[in-house]
């Protein structure tokens, strides 16, 4: 950059400062501050529900702050939209992509910018040269395997994201911002994005990289800042750190002292035993688990961890490797066979897994037992005191049984999905990320409901992507990575610091 005294060209291509978002009661990003410098890529860190995507968000118009400003080369900008942004020239690609399924490929990356004749109508067959164009320009590093006429929505997932990269890239941002957006690709395909955010940066544009990958961070970042519980808390050069003062950074440095295992183990029989379970989410997961006990499941986010829960239920099948229950071999062949030998589930995904959203609350309660039941017949006169007895603990609040599910807060739906397993007397509770999205009020009142389950010998195995919930409720932790086990925490090893080691480990 030539020496010049105008404060604008010196001045960082854009600023964040004092950033804030709520939903609700969850507060996603309490204060996001970010400097991003012409010519640089800056990488975002920090454990998952730190912030990241709410921050991208808003510096990509998609979500309007609370608080904070935003400076674009020192003068203040607002985004009111998407299209706000990209005027401005900022792109994002995220993890999940924005196109139009039922478009072409060449269509997609002309979204918007359609070449247009006289007249303001789109000039399709300018508009397809042009995106085949970029394709040809963008693609080749990035091992596409489709052409401008293929329908977007027939393209596997790895391809669609090449699409929205290909899209975003080649309308040259001067910000262009990856939130996880290379966590479907694979490694050759990541080293072709790179590549891409390389070229972008030796054109003097910037990029903004959120990453969970240490590799990728020291591979091609310039500086990184640190994100933790909704707050940037610290922005370093690269060269000048390396991954352990970072994960310092994430989980607030130093480690407080470890927390003490609550509960002693009792010495007898293992409840469930798992050994050798693959399947093509994960490989080769082996554990034992005891009355009481509390296994945690840690790692980032779709290691395999939720694949895991839903094939010891019965409702994945396993490649290899067996599953033994209260010492009756053999995996559960369907959901209700696993609640007949005494295990239960409850998603925190409960659009996906979770409550059928057309039914009402007593249905909802009601769904476990009658899966439990051999006989059809069971009279909602007699089910439903039980129901209510066993749910007393849950501080469930709403209007009537009959009120649809809907109706609740997530919260509540959320302890009528796992209230509904109590009255079927379960041995064994699997819990995927149960507490997502939910408030700390709900999420007290579950945590109760846990430990009176646990006090009366249920055995737990929960997956959380909230690190300090796992910590806090898990005796020990299993972190998955990739769907194997890289690490079991436990005693003076189970802390933040180790768990996220062992998370970023190898990644
Ligand atoms: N639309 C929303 N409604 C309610 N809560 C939300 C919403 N978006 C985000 N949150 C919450 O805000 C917090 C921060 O979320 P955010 O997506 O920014 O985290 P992140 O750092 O990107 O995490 P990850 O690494 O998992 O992608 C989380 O607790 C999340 O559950
Ligand atoms: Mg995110």
């Amino acid at each position: 950059m030539a020496p010049s005294p105008s404060t604008a060209a010196d001045a960082p291509v854009l600023e964040a400062r004092g950033l804030a978002k709520s939903y609700g009661q969850v507060v996603a990003l309490e204060c996001g501050d970010l400097t991003v410098a012409g010519g640089e890529i800056h990488a975002l860190l920090g454990s998952n529900g730190s912030g990241k995507s709410t921050l991208c968000k808003i510096l990509a118009g998609a979500v309007k702050a609370d608080a904070g400003e935003l400076l674009q080369r020192g003068r203040r900008i607002t985004l009111q939209s998407p299209s706000d942004a990209r005027d401005a020239g900022i792109g994002t690609v995220y993890q999940e992509t924005s196109l139009i399924p039922a478009l072409t490929v060449a269509q997609n990356i002309q979204l918007g910018i359609e070449a247009r004749s006289r007249l303001r109508l789109v000039d399709s067959g300018r508009s397809r040269r042009e995106a085949v164009r970029r394709i040809e320009d963008f693609g080749s590093t990035l091992g596409i395997r489709f052409g401008p006429d293929d329908i977007v929505g027939d393209l596997a997932i790895d391809q669609q994201q090449l699409v929205e990269i290909i899209r975003v890239v080649s309308r040259r941002p001067s910000l262009v911002i990856f939130d996880e957006a290379t966590a479907s690709l694979d490694r050759v395909q990541v080293d072709g994005a790179f590549a891409l955010l390389r070229r972008l940066r030796e054109e003097g544009k910037s990029a903004i990289l959120v990453t969970h990958r240490m590799d990728e961070i020291f591979s091609i970042a310039d500086r990184v800042t640190v994100m933790r519980n909704g707050r940037s808390v610290g922005t370093r050069e690269v060269r000048d750190v390396d991954p352990a003062a970072l994960i310092d950074l994430m989980t607030g440095a130093p480690a407080d002292a470890p927390p003490v295992s609550r509960r002693a183990q009792g010495s007898e029989q293992p409840i469930l035993t798992v050994r050798d379970l693959s399947s093509d989410a994960f490989r080769d997961v082996s554990f034992a688990l005891r009355r009481g006990e509390v296994l945690g499941l840690g790692g980032l986010q779709g290691q395999g961890q939720s694949e895991l829960l839903r094939t010891i239920f019965g409702a994945l099948k396993p490649k290899s490797g067996e599953i033994e229950m209260a010492g009756i071999p053999g995996a559960p062949a369907t959901p209700a066979a696993a609640v007949r030998r005494g295990l239960a589930f409850a998603s925190g995904d409960r659009k996906r897994y979770g409550t059928f959203a057309i039914r009402s609350i007593f249905e909802n309660l009601a769904i476990a037992r009658l899966a439990q039941s051999r006989s059809p017949l069971v009279s909602r006169a007699r089910l439903e005191p039980r129901l209510m007895q066993s749910i007393s603990g849950a501080k469930l609040k709403f209007g009537r049984l009959d009120d649809s599910i809907s109706t609740l807060s997530g919260g509540n739906q959320q302890k009528v999905v796992i209230g509904r397993w109590l009255d079927t007397d379960p041995k064994v509770l699997l819990l995927d990320d149960p507490t997502k999205g939910i408030d700390i009020r709900a999420k007290r009142d579950l945590y109760e409901m846990f430990s009176v389950l646990q006090e009366k010998g249920l055995a737990i195995v929960i997956y959380s992507s909230d690190a300090t919930e796992l910590l806090e409720i898990a005796d020990r932790i299993l972190v998955i990575n990739g769907g194997h086990v890289v690490d079991e925490l436990k005693d003076d090893r189970k802390t933040e610091f180790e768990l996220n080691a062992a998370a970023l480990k190898g990644a």
